[in-house]
């Protein structure tokens, strides 16, 4: 048996659902663990795109099964409307290939508004997904949430609805001066719902437990990125949730310490969606070259991504951060063509040398990113036809030997394409 934990480690975006997909051929469970409807993961197979939100990533794979565990904040209707979808493409969700935890937090309809209301009065915006990513994580810390369990107990959810409209019609009213939402119309939606995912409830802790003991090997899903973490990110421009690896073991309740390897995805560049600090951000041409050349338009908002050279301050601080095993770079492909490729290797900060990232938002908003230069390769050979790393150009492979030597961590996945099998491996991270 082993575990391998796989997870972004830039702001999000990474590629983490191609790179999943892909894994889960050599796995028997794909758990997600955290975030929840602010996630968007592309996979494109054979050409045929689909973009997941809540779903795990390994859905497309038939005898693998997925689950959404406790760390997961679900918002019910919009994992409907992506099971419909799945199922209108073939991909069957039933009982036997799909469950949910009954821990698990809900996102209600108020957590959505709330989210929506509150960045438009804020000044300094945090550019949320507007998906209620942070009031449901609040209600679930202030005791106040409503799990799966409690939504599966009609008597007992329309309780806690009552109580919770009541709570957010407060404040929809007196302080935001905004309509107040029925509870009737919840009800009755939920009602539908309810009926909808009666069968996918589990104790999803023992499904992992169980497949452990019959040596079955387990892949755990991060959302977002380790830059977006609400401890460890750069705050409090983060998601609300521990994208990083320890989410990976309080979000599942499966502590199998000593079989689980923890790969990171990251960008050959960078890029952000939302607000808060990117040292390495691009404001020129070639900036708006990668953006387009890698189509960075946000998966879930449609928003424009921010686009930066790689940042290996960063990185670095991901590896440390996450307990990292190996790599995965997705997206190499998307430098071809370019005169040269820059690293930031070290920040200045007021006339001094930072070595090490920092969560001080004013500091890092100043720094200036010390770069070292890479000579690209040219258009000449397509990246995405490449399968074996021995066939890559001389450059790429030089850029990938020299960051795998200032990060001190192979580098075992080169993703050259968004598509399954655009993919080189170099170390498969199920050994
Ligand atoms: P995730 O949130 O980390 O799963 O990443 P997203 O799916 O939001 O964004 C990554 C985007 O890059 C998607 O459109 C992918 O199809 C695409 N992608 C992933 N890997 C590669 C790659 O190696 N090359 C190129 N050109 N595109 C990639
Ligand atoms: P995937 O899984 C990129 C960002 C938002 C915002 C901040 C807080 O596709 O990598 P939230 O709605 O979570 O309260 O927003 O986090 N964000 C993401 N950025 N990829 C994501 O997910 C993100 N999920 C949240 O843009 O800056
Ligand atoms: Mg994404």
């Amino acid at each position: 048996m082993s575990q391998l934990i796989v997870l972004g480690v830039q702001w999000g975006d990474e590629g983490k659902g191609k790179i999943i997909d892909f894994l889960t051929e050599f796995t028997n469970i794909v758990v997600r663990f955290q975030g929840g409807g602010n996630a968007g993961h592309t996979l494109i197979v054979d050409g045929k795109k689909t973009v997941l939100h809540l779903m795990p990533s390994g859905i497309l794979h038939n005898k693998v099964v997925s689950l959404i565990a406790n760390g997961v904040v679900t918002d019910l209707k919009l994992l409907s409307e992506e099971i419909n979808n799945l199922s209108q493409n073939n991909i069957k969700v039933t009982k036997d290939n799909f469950q949910i935890s009954y821990n698990t937090h809900l996102i209600l309809p108020y957590h959505k508004l709330i989210d929506k209301y509150r960045e438009e009065r804020r000044n300094n915006k945090i550019g949320t997904t507007q998906k209620g990513i942070g009031p449901a994580y609040e209600d679930k810390v202030a005791r106040r949430g409503i799990r799966f369990q409690d939504f599966l107990n009609k008597e007992r959810f329309d309780k806690l609805l009552k109580r919770n409209i009541d709570y957010y019609n407060f404040q929809f009213e007196y302080y935001f001066g905004k309509d107040k939402i029925n509870y009737n119309d919840i009800v009755a939606e939920s009602d539908f719902l309810r009926e909808f995912f009666a069968e996918y409830g589990k104790d999803t802790t023992l499904t992992l437990h169980n497949a452990t003991l019959k040596g079955e090997n387990i892949l755990l899903e991060g959302a977002q990125g380790t830059l977006l973490d609400i401890d460890h990110g750069t705050y409090p421009y983060v998601t609300s949730s521990n994208t990083t690896s320890g989410g990976g073991i309080i979000g599942t309740g499966h502590a199998t310490y000593s079989q689980t390897s923890v790969l990171g995805v990251f960008k050959a560049y960078t890029t952000r969606v939302g607000e808060g600090p990117f040292p390495t951000e691009l404001h020129d041409e070639i900036g708006e070259l990668i953006a387009k050349n890698g189509h960075e338009v946000g998966a879930t908002t449609g928003r424009a991504r921010r686009v930066g050279w790689l940042d290996l301050v960063a990185l670095k601080y991901a590896i440390r951060i996450n307990g990292l095993t190996s790599l995965a770079i997705t997206k190499l492909d998307v430098l071809s063509g370019l005169d040269k490729i820059k690293v930031a290797v070290a920040y200045k900060y007021e006339g001094e040398n930072l070595n090490s990232f920092t969560n001080n938002i004013e500091i890092l908003n100043k720094v200036e990113p010390i770069y070292q230069s890479y000579d690209a390769w040219d258009n000449s050979l397509p990246l995405d036809s490449i399968r074996v790393y021995e066939d890559l150009p001389e450059n790429a492979k030089k850029f990938i030997k020299a960051l795998e030597s200032m990060l001190e961590i192979p580098i075992e996945i080169v993703s050259v394409g968004p598509d399954r099998r655009e993919t080189i491996v170099i170390n498969n991270p199920f050994r």
